[in-house]
This record gives structure tokens, sequence and C-alpha cells, in this order.
């Protein structure tokens, strides 16, 4: 894996909390925070990774106190959250190197693999931009009034990350306004009329989201 430079921006910006009194990718879980763990899953792969950590300001203090306090990541980037993941995700497109594979992953998400990894950027180098997909499981249903009706749940499939994409693509889709469509990376980029491909995900690489979700993670690691 050392063709091309790599980058990965970490959104981490909505500051959003559980019940927790700092937002959900700081709470510790065997004894790191979960960004931390996340991080350590890009570096797995490959030491040299550019590292681009998206904070809100609110919390930039935060972060660099714990890295210096634990001797952890002395080489990153710390751009500003923006308003949405589309603001955030384009801030830190400003540190991100001229032909990289880059990608863009969720703080809270710290159960990826490095085979899985290093098979995203490989794709991404070969097709220009990837995302991970998932099937859905549960019957699903539509919200329709006041209840429900039935929906056909092989005609969807949920989005993962990371979403890798050649560096120049994700920048040219990031120059557009924004959509409210935008709730992902391979939106945008597909949005800018760019070729857009998925892969097989990993059930097991949840975004931490609920209190529920922690106790899983904190099983699994
Ligand atoms: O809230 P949502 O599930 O859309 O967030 C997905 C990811 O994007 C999270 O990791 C979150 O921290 C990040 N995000 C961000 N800036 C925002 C909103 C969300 O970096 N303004």
């Amino acid at each position: 894996m050392d063709r091309k430079r790599y980058a990965v921006i970490v959104a981490a910006g909505s500051g959003a909390r559980m019940n927790s009194k700092i937002p959900k990718q700081f709470i510790e879980i065997a004894g790191k925070p979960i960004l931390r763990h996340t991080i350590e899953r890009f570096l797995a792969m490959s030491p040299a990774v550019e590292i681009i950590v998206v904070l809100s300001d609110e919390y930039k203090d935060y972060w660099k106190n714990y890295c210096r306090r634990t001797a952890f990541l002395e080489r990153y980037t710390l751009p500003t959250g923006g308003f949405t993941r589309f603001h955030s995700v384009k801030n830190a497109l400003e540190y991100v190197p001229d032909g990289a594979l880059v990608a863009v992953h969720d703080g809270v998400r710290p159960f990826v693999t490095t085979e899985f990894l290093e098979g995203l950027f490989e794709e991404a180098d070969r097709c220009g931009a990837v995302a991970p997909v998932v099937p859905l499981v549960e019957s699903i249903r539509e919200i329709a009034g006041d209840g429900t009706v039935p929906a056909d749940r092989s005609r969807f499939v949920a989005v993962q990350t990371p979403q890798v994409f050649r560096s120049e693509i994700l920048r040219k889709a990031y120059g557009q306004s924004y959509d409210t469509s935008f709730t992902d990376d391979l939106t945008v980029v597909q949005k800018a009329g760019f070729p857009v491909k998925t892969v097989e995900g990993l059930r097991y690489n949840i975004k931490i989201t609920t209190p529920d979700d922690l106790r899983i993670a904190e099983a699994l690691l």
C-alpha cells in the first residue's frame, strides 16, 4: 500500500452526545477514546496515512490536550466542523494532498480492519469513488401519515463509511453548492457526475450512535 499518498478525513465535527457530558467520539472504551480507536485502524493500515480530524472549535483543545498527554498522534491536522457534515468535509479538503487517495470516515466507527481498508483504497485507485454498503436485515415499513405501510427491503441498502476517493474527484465534487440530499460523500460525488461504486461492507463496522451501540462496542473491543 504505498503507490500513492493516503489520507483520511475523520468526521467528528457534530459534537453529538449520547447521555454523556462529552461528545460520543471522546467516550472511552477499553481505556481509549472511540476517536483514537478509529484513527488507530487507519494507522495500522499505513503509518504514513495523513490524519485529518474534523472537530468543532469547542472541542479542539480537548483533543489536542488528550493527544499531548497520552503522546498519541504527533502529526495531524485539525480543520473546523461546519454546519452539516458536507460543510465539515469541505473544510477538511483544504488539508488533503493532491494526487492522494482519501477516505472519509465517521469518527465513531472504530471497527474497520486493515484488509477491508486496503480493499477500499485499491478499488478507489481503480475506479475513483467507492463506498461500502450492507443489505437490510429487518423487515422495513414506510411511515405514512399516522401509520406505516410495508416496503420492499430488497430495493435498499445501508451505506457505511469509509468512503474512498481519488482526491481530485472529491475536491471537484465539493465545489458544488450544498444540497439537503448530501448526507454522505458518495452522494456528493455522484451528483457531480462521477461514476461511483459500492462494495459489500462489514456488518460489524457499526456507527456508535446509541447507548446500546456503546455496549456492543465495549463487548467487541
Ligand atoms: O449526524 P450524522 O450521523 O449525519 O453524522 C455522521 C458523521 O459526520 C459523524 O461522525 C459526525 O460527527 C460527522 N459530522 C460532522 N460535522 C457535522 C455533522 C456531522 O463532522 N456538522
